[in-house]
This record gives structure tokens, C-alpha cells and sequence, in this order.
């Protein structure tokens, strides 16, 4: 039975409660533990990794845009708001621009920027890292990547901003506030790919290969070049600074974990996706089954129900996991659903993985013993899991 009222996630009762939380994960942790399904404002949420994996795999299930635009946009975002045959022919397409060798190629680049934020940082005995070191190394980098230009940094961040974290209490004001963010990304492209059709052979980025690329024989049409930008746009622009930022924030709160990973460096991948299971970045997900779903022992889902995926919870289930609170480098099987699973996995996540990776590298090189203001940090768990002020000290 399809329900009527749109859900948000960013509004629920569990984002509310939790949403300034340095510690979510107990939470998220109570409810897998406790409660398989339950209705929550409208939503069935779900908490435990198996459940969660049948649902993704599932080819009944549509993602994120089963209900449509949710992201101030009025056109479907390729290739999160597509399902079925028509989602594989965009991942076709963009799986090799974000591919592990191609991303490859940015690794001296990433390395040498991150070296210079770390550089003034140091310099100044420490700083607010948020903004000296989480935002500007991976976004320079992602607009790099995408060919859109880095001087313009501050205007995408403003519109990925305006439409993650839009300003409102109701889903009116909020879709309203994400509109007027969208609206200026629209008009910002409809000029900036004029241009850029004018240079294009001379260009080796995601945007030039895009406008050069074709699809069953045909070029990109221009609305469905805007509903992939749009949504690069902003799912390359805050994950990994979350993602950074919470890492970061972690390493600093657990200076003998740290310590661990300057002595020694080969736990650093281990640790990596240890904490990217642990922080969880992205805590949910939509998911909408188009019939009804058995997920056995008692469990069925309703078609049309909306599904709110916790991938957060799902990664510190202890149906699953064993002792899920606990960040252990040395973890055997750490399987966590970070970059969400099934046919809706992340595109970015060999970019993700290696900006962690040189940036925690360069960190623990450069500033192996900075701390962090614990009583000072504050955390967003709304929408994205954020440490939004993130005050580093180097002794
Ligand atoms: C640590 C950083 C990141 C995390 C935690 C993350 C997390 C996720 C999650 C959970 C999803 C599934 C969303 C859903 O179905 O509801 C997703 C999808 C996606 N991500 Fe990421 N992401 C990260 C970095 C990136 C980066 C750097 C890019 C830039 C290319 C990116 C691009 C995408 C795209 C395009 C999708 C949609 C894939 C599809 O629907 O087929 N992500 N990501």
C-alpha cells in the first residue's frame, strides 16, 4: 500500500534525536539489536546488515528515486534516481571515469595539496581543520577530476549545502530551500557548458568526456548531462569531507589508535575501513519495493511501503557484527554498508577511499601527534555525518 505523505529523512524523530550526538553509533546499535522493522513517521526503517543486503539485491526493489526528484530537482538524478535497465546503461558509462586507475592518476596531485593545507596548518600551530583541511582537499580535488573550476569552489559548496542540508522544519520549507539551490546550479551549467563545448578536445576531464561521449549510438542530451552533474556535484562534494572530518575527529579523541597507525602504517587501509564503518558517514538510504517482499522469519515488506535503509545501523548490528562498538583495526571480517550495496553502490568509492587514504597518510607524517578540542567538536548527523567544527591543536 502506497502511503501518501512523502518521508524525509532529515526531519524524522531518529535523525532529530540524534542529530548533534558525537556517539549515534549506540543508538543506531540499540536498534539493531532490539527492533528488525518497525514504522517510524511514515517509513519502515530498517536496522539489521541481512535484512538490508536482501533488500539492495532484490530486483523488485527500486532505489533512491522510486518516488521521485527528492533532491530540488525536477529531473530524475542519473544514476541514483534510475532503476533497471536504463541504471546499468549510466554506470556503464561512469563506472570508468571513477574507476580505481583512473582516479589513480590524482594521487601525486591529492598527495602535494594535502601536504600544503597540512603546511599552513602546522604553521599556525593548529586551525580549524574542518575548513583548513577536510573541505578544500577533497572538493579542489573532486572539481579537478569533474573539470569544473576550482575558483568556483565556494558557489558549489553553497549549492550542495542548499541541497543536503537545506535550511526548514517542514518538508515544504525544505524542498523549497532545496529548489532555489538547484535553481542556481542550472543556470550556473547552462552557461559554463557553452564554454566548455567551445575546448572540448583539449580537455581531459569527466565533464569533456561526457559531452564527447554517446549513448546507443547518440550524444548525451543536454537534460541528461544536467542530471548527472547535478548530482556529482553534490555527492562529490561532501562525503569525503565528512568522511575526513569524522576520521580525523576519531584518530585525535584515540591517541593510542593513532599511535598505532604511525607505528604502523600497513593497519592504515584496515583502519580506514574500520572507520568507515564505524562513522558511517551516510546514515540512510530510500528504498522502494514495486511488490510486496518476504525477508523471511515473519518479515514481509508492503509494496510501496518507503523503506528507510540505516546503513548506519546495519554497520553496528550485532546480529552481524561481533562487539560493533568497538573500533578494531585488526577486525576479520569488517563487511559494512558505507557505500550502500547492491546495483545503487557508490560510484565514488575508489575515489573516497584514496583521498582517506593520502590524506590520513600525509596527517600521521606531517602531524602525528595533533589533538583534537574534544569538549569543543561538534558533530551533524543529519543528512550526512559531519564533524562540523573541528578544532586541531599541534603541540
Ligand atoms: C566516503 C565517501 C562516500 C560515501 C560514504 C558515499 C556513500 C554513498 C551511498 C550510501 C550511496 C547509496 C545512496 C542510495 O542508494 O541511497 C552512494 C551512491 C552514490 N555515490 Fe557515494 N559516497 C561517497 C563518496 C562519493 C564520491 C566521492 C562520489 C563522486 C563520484 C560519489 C558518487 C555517488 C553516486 C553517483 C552515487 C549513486 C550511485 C547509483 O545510484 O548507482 N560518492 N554513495
Amino acid at each position: 500500500m502506497q502511503s501518501t505523505t512523502r518521508f524525509d529523512p532529515r526531519i524524522s524523530g531518529l535523525s532529530q534525536q540524534v542529530k548533534t550526538l558525537a556517539s549515534p553509533q549506540e543508538v543506531y546499535f540499540e536498534k539493531a539489536r532490539d527492533i528488525r522493522a518497525e514504522h517510524l513517521d511514515g517509513a519502515l526503517h530498517l536496522y539489521r546488515h541481512d535484512d538490508i543486503l536482501a533488500l539492495n539485491k532484490h530486483p523488485d526493489v527500486l532505489g533512491n528515486g522510486g518516488r521521485g526528484g527528492s533532491f530540488g530537482h525536477d529531473g530524475r538524478l542519473i544514476p541514483l534516481e534510475i532503476d533497471g535497465p536504463d541504471h546499468k546503461k549510466w554506470r556503464r558509462l561512469l563506472d570508468p571515469m571513477f574507476a580505481p586507475k583512473r582516479v589513480q592518476r590524482l594521487e601525486n596531485q591529492i598527495r602535494r595539496l594535502a601536504a600544503d593545507l597540512i603546511e599552513n596548518v602546522r604553521a599556525a600551530g593548529g586551525a580549524e581543520f574542518n575548513s583548513g583541511f577536510c573541505t578544500p582537499l577533497p572538493c579542489q580535488t573532486f572539481l579537478g577530476l569533474v573539470g569544473a573550476p576550482t575558483a568556483d569552489l565556494d558557489f558549489f559548496l553553497e549549492f550542495k549545502e542548499g541541497v543536503i542540508h537545506p535550511k526548514g522544519d517542514t518538508t515544504e520549507e525544505i524542498e523549497a530551500n532545496m529548489a532555489v539551490a538547484g535553481g542556481k546550479l542550472l543556470e550556473y551549467f547552462d552557461g559554463f557548458l557553452k564554454d566548455k563545448r567551445k575546448r572540448l578536445d583539449e580537455d581531459d576531464d569527466v565533464i569533456a568526456e561526457l559531452l564527447r561521449s554517446e549513448v546507443a549510438g547518440e550524444p548525451l542530451a543536454e537534460f541528461d548531462l544536467i542530471n548527472i552533474l547535478f548530482l556529482l556535484m553534490f555527492a562529490g562534494l561532501d562525503t569525503v569531507t565528512a568522511s575526513l572530518s569524522c576520521s580525523i575527529a576519531w584518530l585525535g579523541r584515540n591517541p593510542e589508535h593513532r599511535r598505532s597507525l604511525v607505528d604502523s602504517p600497513e593497519l592504515l587501509m584496515p583502519a580506514i575501513e574500520e572507520l568507515l564503518r564505524y562513522e558511517s558517514p551516510v546514515p540512510s538510504g530510500m528504498r522502494y519495493p514495486v511488490r510486496d517482499i518476504d525477508l523471511g522469519d515473519g518479515l514481509i515488506i508492503q509494496e510501496g511501503e518507503q523503506i528507510n535503509a540505516f546503513w548506519a545501523a546495519a554497520n553496528v548490528d550485532p546480529t552481524y557484527h561481533e562487539d560493533p562498538l568497538r573500533v578494531d583495526f585488526g577486525r576479520p571480517r569488517v563487511g559494512h554498508m558505507t557505500f550502500a550495496s547492491g546495483v545503487h553502490r557508490c560510484l565514488g568509492s575508489h575515489l573516497a577511499r584514496m583521498e582517506l587514504r593520502i590524506a590520513l597518510e600525509q596527517v600521521l607524517a606531517e602531524i602525528p601527534r595533533y589533538e583534537v578540542d574534544i569538549d569543543a567538536l561538534v558533530y551533524d548527523n543529519v543528512a550526512v555525518r559531519t564533524v562540523t567544527h573541528l578544532p586541531v591543536v599541534i603541540p
